[in-house]
């Protein structure tokens, strides 16, 4: 999302001081005299179709069933023009207020509008959707400062969608599709930044489409404009060289076409950039990524000069994406993950091991469960990792030391766990590792072991995979390391990042299941009146999962956007609630569960006290 990329930096150096200059105003003056909202993508990034790309609709006729998947996909519709088909927001919703920022939405005749300017383009399909109008300065887009969550229905402002050090994020911008978003959420754009930061934005295709992955398609589809030559192939098989199929390369290769986006890199140099305003990136599917970018990844920050040079100057930006240790902790990282893994280094895992980007022929689910994550039939269990690593299968549960059916012989919930955040929720980390006692302790980044079983101490961690064998020697823990359960520790004492992902994992079925939830919500409750607007956030939604409190938090009126004080009363409430429904239930003092159901107050207040309120921004 909003993030402060090579490019992006290389905007505030640039667009911003120019925009701020008076040539702005002159430019505002010429545009409007124009008659600038007279047609709607005069005023908008524009497809036009050159370099060799064509657009999907080049390759529908010959790969109908290419074309259905990838049409059924939140790639396509990751950028679209604003019109019924693809806007979901509810523009009749009238007046939004937030922070005495005010817009007035509407439609009229399909077309949308915030207060005079008409909305253009949406970003997001999935779980969110992003609405940008036209500011009338040559192609420049501007964002509506109120974002639209789908599984929600409901709008809530920019300002709050983001894991932000609070009143740190500003309402609205202008320029930022045109240079920073366009990177990943377009096939092949150009800014073409001009004179006076003018901008004259082209894309070959609005969303990610074929050739984003394939690459430009025009040599492709006249050599098979003739039915013979096209027989001849399609007799021949293996490919004509003529397009790219990541499926035929190397497994290094093939991933770094996703990296293009799921990935940090920076320019080669500044000439590069220059380049990349007017032309777009130089990078072609199937090259050697290196060649035209360099991929920011902190875990060689020792390694590589470059990198460690940026982390050394600027920190809050590296840790604003990475663990301690290297280990991405937004989304849209995957690539930094799988590169860093041992299957990867010392095998062929790829992005394709696991995701399909085209659903098969043979694939019986239904098509909108593909495109959920877009994974091959199986692959989001065991199999992706055994299609490899084949002998575990012969004794799961000896490998796991947990029935073979529980969710604690799930590869994935050990070797992949959600600690990464992005999109208002955690999301699995694309490194595969093991777990360890060690990385808590070293990065504060919450171990698999201790997401799962909520309940539980470090301490008790370190015993059990010590049992095993693993995580030897085990680290100097403190005395609340030792007796209070890992998850208390992180929702209390912990950073405004590791209290999200606590928040997400309080909410994560198999995570109750283990842990038990009837001491979950008094937790969740503190939570709910936390500074930062994401963890609040998350908080109610994983609260809403227990039984019984969805009811409880409609009839409280608990909305996270609300004013603070309004909030104040809905923490003491839950408790009050928790301890009615959990009366009969033990103590447990390792989740400060009192006699009677109630919170150990006094440890609670002390590990409030001890809260690390460093500022956090995850740059997701
Ligand atoms: C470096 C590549 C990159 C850039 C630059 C980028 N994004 Fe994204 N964005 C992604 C990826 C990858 C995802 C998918 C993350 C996931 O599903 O975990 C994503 C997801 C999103 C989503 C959620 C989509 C949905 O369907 O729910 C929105 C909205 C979004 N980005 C908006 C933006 C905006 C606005 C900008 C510019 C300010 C931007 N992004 C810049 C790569 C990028
Ligand atoms: C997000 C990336 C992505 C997009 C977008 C995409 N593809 Fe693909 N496509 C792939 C990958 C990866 C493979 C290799 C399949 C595999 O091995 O999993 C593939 C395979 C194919 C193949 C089959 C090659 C074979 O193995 O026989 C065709 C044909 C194809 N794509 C056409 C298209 C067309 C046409 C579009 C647009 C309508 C499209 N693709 C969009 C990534 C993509
Ligand atoms: C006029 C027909 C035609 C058009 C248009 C066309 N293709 Fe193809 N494509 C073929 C034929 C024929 C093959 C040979 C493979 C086969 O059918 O078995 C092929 C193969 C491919 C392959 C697999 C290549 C390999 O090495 O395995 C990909 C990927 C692909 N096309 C993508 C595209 C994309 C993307 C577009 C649009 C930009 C496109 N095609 C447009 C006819 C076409
Ligand atoms: C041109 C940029 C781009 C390329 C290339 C690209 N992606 Fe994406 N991908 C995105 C963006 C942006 C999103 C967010 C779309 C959304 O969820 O609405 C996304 C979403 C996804 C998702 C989540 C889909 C969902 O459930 O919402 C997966 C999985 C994914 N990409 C995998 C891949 C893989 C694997 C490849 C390489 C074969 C790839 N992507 C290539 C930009 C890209
Ligand atoms: C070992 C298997 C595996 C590999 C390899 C893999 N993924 Fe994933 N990926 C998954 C699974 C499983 C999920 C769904 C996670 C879940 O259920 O929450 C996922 C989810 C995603 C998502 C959606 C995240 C979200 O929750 O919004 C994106 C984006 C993604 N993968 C991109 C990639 C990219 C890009 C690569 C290669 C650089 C890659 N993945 C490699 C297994 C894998
Ligand atoms: C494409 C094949 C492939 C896939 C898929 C794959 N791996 Fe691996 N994995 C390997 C290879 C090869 C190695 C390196 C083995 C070696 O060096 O002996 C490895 C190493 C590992 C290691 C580290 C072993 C060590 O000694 O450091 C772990 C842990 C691991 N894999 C777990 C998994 C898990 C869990 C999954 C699924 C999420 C998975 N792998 C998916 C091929 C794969
Ligand atoms: C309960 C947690 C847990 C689950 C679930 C789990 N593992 Fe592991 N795995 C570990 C730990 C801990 C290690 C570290 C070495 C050890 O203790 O044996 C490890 C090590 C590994 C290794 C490298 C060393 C070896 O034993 O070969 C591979 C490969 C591996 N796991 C694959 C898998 C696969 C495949 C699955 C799913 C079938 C899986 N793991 C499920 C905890 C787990
Ligand atoms: C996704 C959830 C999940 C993860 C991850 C997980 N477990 Fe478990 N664990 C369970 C469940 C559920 C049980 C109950 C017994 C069963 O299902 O086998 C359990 C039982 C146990 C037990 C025995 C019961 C007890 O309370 O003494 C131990 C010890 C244990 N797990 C240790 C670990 C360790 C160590 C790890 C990390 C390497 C781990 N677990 C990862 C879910 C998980």
């Amino acid at each position: 999302m909003a993030r402060p990329s090579g490019s992006a930096v290389w905007l505030r150096a640039t667009l911003c001081a120019c925009v701020a200059a008076a040539v702005l105003a002159t430019y505002l003056q010429a545009s409007s005299a124009a008659g600038a909202r007279a047609h709607a993508t005069r005023n908008r990034p524009v497809e036009q179709q050159g370099d060799g790309y064509v657009s999907s609709r080049e390759c529908r006729a010959c790969h109908l069933d290419h074309h259905a998947t990838w049409s059924a996909s939140y790639h396509r519709t990751m950028t679209k023009p604003a019109t019924p088909e693809y806007v979901f927001g509810d523009f009749g919703a009238g007046e939004l207020e937030h922070d005495g920022f005010r817009v007035a939405l509407r439609q009229e005749h399909g077309r949308f509008f915030m207060d005079e300017r008409e909305i253009v383009l949406v970003t997001g399909s999935h779980h969110m959707q992003v609405y940008w109008y036209e500011t009338g300065r040559g192609r420049e887009l501007g964002q509506v400062p109120f974002i639209y969550l789908k599984p929600e229905r409901r709008w809530i402002p920019r300002t709050m969608a983001f894991l932000r050090e609070p009143g740190k994020l500003r309402p609205a911008e202008t320029g930022r599709w045109n240079v920073a978003c366009i990177t990943c959420h377009a096939t092949h754009g150009q800014p073409r930044i001009g004179e006076n930061a003018s901008l004259d934005t082209r894309v070959a295709e609005l969303g990610i489409a074929c050739e984003a992955c394939h690459g430009p398609g025009r040599a492709h589809v006249q050599r098979h404009r003739s039915p013979m030559a096209r027989y001849a192939a399609h007799a021949r098989g293996g490919g004509d060289g003529s397009i790219v199929n990541p499926g035929r390369l190397p497994h290094d290769r093939a991933s770094q076409i996703c990296g293009q986006c799921h990935a940090m890199w920076q320019f080669q140099n500044a000439a590069a950039q220059t380049r990349w305003a007017q032309e777009g990136f130089a990078y072609r599917p199937g090259d050697e990524t290196d060649k035209t970018r360099w991929l920011f990844s902190v875990s060689r920050a020792a390694r590589d000069k470059r990198i460690g040079d940026v982390v050394r100057d600027n920190p809050d930006y590296a840790f604003g994406q990475f663990w301690r240790d290297g280990q991405a902790r937004v989304s849209g990282r995957e690539f930094h993950g799988v590169s860093d893994s041992p299957c990867y280094e010392r095998g062929e895992l790829s992005c394709l091991s696991c995701h399909a980007m085209h659903q098969a022929a043979d694939d019986t689910r239904s098509r909108a469960l593909w495109a959920d994550d877009q994974l091959h039939p199986g692959h989001d269990g065991d199999r992706a990792c055994l299609q490899c690593h084949g002998e575990i299968a012969r004794g799961v549960a000896a490998h796991t030391r947990h029935d073979a059916e529980s969710a604690g012989s799930r590869c994935y919930n050990c070797h992949m766990p959600y600690t990464s955040y992005g999109l208002l929720k955690a999301i699995r980390s694309h490194e595969i590792s093991v777990p360890t006692v060690a990385e808590t302790v070293a990065t504060g980044r919450p171990n698999a072991c201790n997401l799962c079983h909520l309940d539980k101490s470090l301490g008790w961690t370190a015993r059990a995979l010590s049992a095993r064998g693993a995580d030897a020697p085990a680290p100097e823990l403190t005395g609340d390391q030792q007796a209070i359960a890992a998850s208390v520790l992180h929702a209390t004492r912990g950073d405004a990042g590791q209290r999200a992902l606590i928040a997400w994992a309080f909410g994560w079925e198999p995570a109750r299941r283990a842990a038990g939830e009837h001491w979950i919500a008094p937790h969740l409750g503190v939570l709910l009146d936390d500074p930062y607007d994401a963890v609040r956030f998350i908080a109610e939604r994983s609260l809403r999962a227990l039984p019984g409190y969805a009811s409880e938090l409609d009839r409280l009126r608990y909305d996270f956007v609300r004013a603070p004080g309004s909030r104040k009363a809905v923490a003491p409430e839950i408790g009050r609630l928790a301890a009615a429904r959990s009366h009969t239930q033990p103590a447990n003092p390792a989740v400060l569960l009192g006699e009677g159901g109630a919170l150990d107050a006094p440890t609670l207040a002390r590990l409030l006290a001890a809260r690390d309120h460093r500022p956090v921004t995850l740059l997701e």
